[in-house]
């Protein structure tokens, strides 16, 4: 036999409670509804909602068929994210518990499985429990529950792979494997161990070896030298597919894998990726959506490394405050965004079990994502937290012991906190609009010399801002973006900044605008770009594209006293000329003075000379140049009216089989496709044939736009949606394979 792993996501059954009656095969599925995995335990409202609602305990059934002939082999069932505690039952007979939300761990049911329909039972708990990370204090976040990542039977031999670590050495140019093996059986003889190295198809590298009955538990393999290695960058993330066999007999265990060769260097001279110093410019992410919360399919979960990098143009993501979506971290391994991620955790530190839970984390965390070149650093404190010496003396020294490639940081708050990691990492919130972006290194550490050095998180809640603000708050959070990013990149001890934060999120209620919601993303929920992402996207090498964000809505009366005042173009164009109707304005320099730190600095005009409250209104247009060519233009209308409904799903063609699902931005527009920032009227969306709409038909647009995601029913066909407002309305389609 060889290694099988089947996706198990569909055919569960769900009910709000526990019993254990519900263990027995007898028990009628009464109450039971049929769910499929991702699933969250309650839907929620995209705000004003109870966070107690989802916070119960659960019960999610399946019937599992074995065959006799699976029997002959080793059976687990593996979870990828059971929020926040489970039992896992086969045949009533408990087969694994697992304290911790954000962590895989495998059921092994080969003793308890019998042949013919097996009933597996797993009570989940989903209430903030305080014994278990990031619970016991308040978190500014919300952790929702259930089954909210996939589950998969897996056959092994009898002798397998439970995990293997991949160490690409671009100095040696080969790659070293260490595997380890789970042979509880204890069978003798030769098992034949080797790995195949593949890139688009075509193997570069093999080694195998003889597993002895010594070597037992961990084998390390190691490549020849690989001919023309290509190195995974940023911008371009070159990867490796690696597939580990472990043969016994006529059994074959395998194991498979993606990495990357890529030389990371953290120093106190900033960041170095394969010899070339790279500032890093990140944000933050919450693993969150609206209504069903963490779960989401792969598609929307990698969806988002996508914006990041490529809508937003950063180089850089914290998975803060937990480890996140394999999805996501898969596809950062692809679009080349570098990866800090850390345990879970919020300010609390609990007591001895908690903190043994935690450094659990640490070690499941590594242990999962050992393999993915896009991750930088691990964060092993809890966010914002105390110093703790002999608990972070132990988080740092798991991590090590782990992995002997990275560094480990620790994201503070605090001065002078004990620096027992490798890189210090700081939440440096101090820039309040004023004339300081970001304090000393050396102030932060209270160090004698510099150290590697990150600031993790600024704005967030010292400018909360939503989508459809008014202009000046808009342009002032903007800013508040751009000047400490130039900051970072001035300060030449400062490996780069990671700001709060990329998405609005769902939080509790002593945090937030009261909706609970923190308004603190460069986007909104729905992923719907703020001007401050312009901050990010105008560091784009205009060589991949150009970009042109004024930050005005081009209106005479809406910021205060009326004009135009100054409005600020994020754009990677060397000059940006202005017109009204034919007239040119005037044409403007990125401005050097005031950004230097940046790439591509800001331009920043002085329209109050250009309308007076009182004068006549018209339309305007925005020119971006590079070296004397236009790239790019951007129009407003003088007279903006609702002209068209724009219905864009970010995917048309999504998965059969398992539930797929993508968004649906729905934009109300003027003659120039602008969203009209002030449509908050209702819109009416509809879908039909293969897909239902996550969340409510009946939504008011946001600032003229909002966003759903479409669910797919599993069965091939058409999912065609359907949006209305304003009397208008449009389709658009959708196909299933
Ligand atoms: C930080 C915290 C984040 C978030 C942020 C808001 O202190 O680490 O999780 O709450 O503040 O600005």
């Amino acid at each position: 036999m060889k290694t099988l792993v089947t996706p198990i996501n569909r055919g569960w059954m769900f009910r709000e409670d526990f019993d254990e009656a519900y263990l027995d095969f007898s028990c009628p599925a009464i109450g039971f509804r049929p769910v499929a995995l991702p699933h969250t335990t309650k839907e929620v409202p995209f705000n004003y909602f109870d966070e107690k609602d989802y916070q119960f305990i659960s019960t999610y059934r399946r019937v599992l068929s074995v065959t006799a002939e699976q029997l002959k082999n080793r059976l687990f069932v593996d979870f990828e994210g059971v929020m926040v505690a489970c039992d896992v039952y086969l045949n009533g007979e408990l087969v694994a518990s697992h304290l911790g939300g954000f962590t895989p761990f495998s059921a092994e049911i080969t003793d308890v499985a019998h042949e013919g329909e097996n009933l597996l039972v797993v009570r989940v708990d989903s209430t903030e429990r305080p014994d278990i990370p990031p619970f016991g204090g308040t978190v500014d976040y919300i952790c929702y529950g259930g089954i909210y990542r996939e589950v998969a039977l897996r056959e092994e031999p009898r002798a397998f792979i439970s995990n293997v670590f991949a160490r690409p050495n671009v100095a040696e140019k080969n790659l070293s494997v260490t595997v380890r093996v789970d042979d509880a059986t204890g069978l003798g003889g030769e098992e034949r161990l080797a790995f195949v190295l593949c890139r688009e198809g075509v193997t570069v590298a093999r080694a195998e070896g003889v597993l002895t009955v010594e070597d037992r538990g961990e084998y390390r393999l190691v490549s020849e030298k690989i001919e023309n290695l290509a190195l995974w960058d940023i911008d371009n993330p070159a990867l490796y597919d690696l597939t580990v066999e472990l043969t016994c007999g006529g059994d074959i265990s395998q194991k498979t894998a993606r990495v990357g060769f890529r030389d990371a260097r953290l120093t106190a001279d900033g960041f170095f990726l394969n010899g070339k110093r790279v500032k890093l410019m990140g944000l933050d992410r919450h693993q969150q959506f609206p209504y069903v919360g963490y779960a989401m399919p792969a598609r929307v979960q990698a969806r988002d490394a996508d914006i990041m990098r490529n809508e937003f143009g950063l180089n850089c993501v914290r998975t803060s405050h937990y480890p996140q979506s394999r999805h996501f971290l898969d596809r950062c391994d692809e679009v080349g965004l570098l990866v800090l991620e850390e345990i879970p955790g919020w300010q609390h530190i609990g007591d001895e079990n908690w903190k043994k839970i935690s450094c659990d984390n640490v070690r499941e965390m590594i242990e999962r994502d050992f393999n993915h070149p896009s991750i930088f650093l691990w964060g092993v404190r809890i966010n914002e937290s105390q110093d703790d010496h002999d608990f972070y003396t132990e988080t740092n020294r798991i991590a090590h012991e782990i992995d002997d490639t990275r560094p480990t940081g620790g994201i503070r708050a605090i001065c002078n906190s004990e620096f027992l990691e490798d890189v210090y990492t700081m939440n440096d919130f101090i820039h309040d609009g004023g004339k300081v972006a970001l304090r000393d290194p050396k102030e932060i550490t209270g160090l004698d010399e510099y150290t590697p050095y990150i600031v993790t998180e600024y704005c967030g809640h010292t400018y909360p801002t939503k989508r459809y603000d008014n202009e000046e708050r808009l342009q002032e959070h903007a800013l508040r973006h751009a000047r400490v990013q130039n900051q970072a990149h001035s300060e030449p001890h400062s490996a780069g900044a990671i700001g709060w934060c990329a998405f609005d999120y769902n939080t509790h209620r002593d945090f937030g605008s009261g909706d609970r919601i923190c308004y603190h993303g460069v986007a909104d929920m729905f992923r719907i770009a703020k001007p401050a992402a312009g901050v990010y996207a105008s560091q784009i090498s205009p060589d991949v594209r150009p970009v042109l964000v004024p930050d005005s809505y081009w209106a005479i009366g809406e910021k205060s006293g009326g004009g135009m005042k100054t409005v600020v173009v994020y754009t990677n164009c060397d000059c940006v000329k202005v017109f009204v109707g034919d007239c040119e304005v005037g044409q403007w320099a990125p401005d050097q003075e005031h950004f230097a730190g940046l790439d591509h600095a800001p331009v920043v005009m002085d329209l109050s000379e250009l309308a007076l409250w009182g004068d006549a209104w018209g339309d305007a247009r925005f020119e971006g140049f590079l070296n004397g060519k236009k790239v790019i233009e951007k129009n407003f209308s003088g007279n903006p009216l609702p002209k068209k409904l724009l219905v864009e799903p970010d995917d048309r063609r999504l998965c059969a089989g398992d539930w797929d699902a993508t968004r649906v931005v729905v934009r109300l527009v003027d003659e120039f496709e602008n969203t009209l920032p002030y449509a908050f009227e209702p819109a009416e969306l509809s879908v039909e044939g293969e897909g239902t709409i996550i969340g409510p038909g009946s939504v008011s647009l946001l600032g003229g736009c909002i966003a759903f995601w479409v669910k797919t029913t599993g069965n091939p066909g058409t999912v065609r949606v359907s949006a209305t407002a304003r009397g208008i309305t449009t389709q658009a389609e959708i196909t299933v394979k």
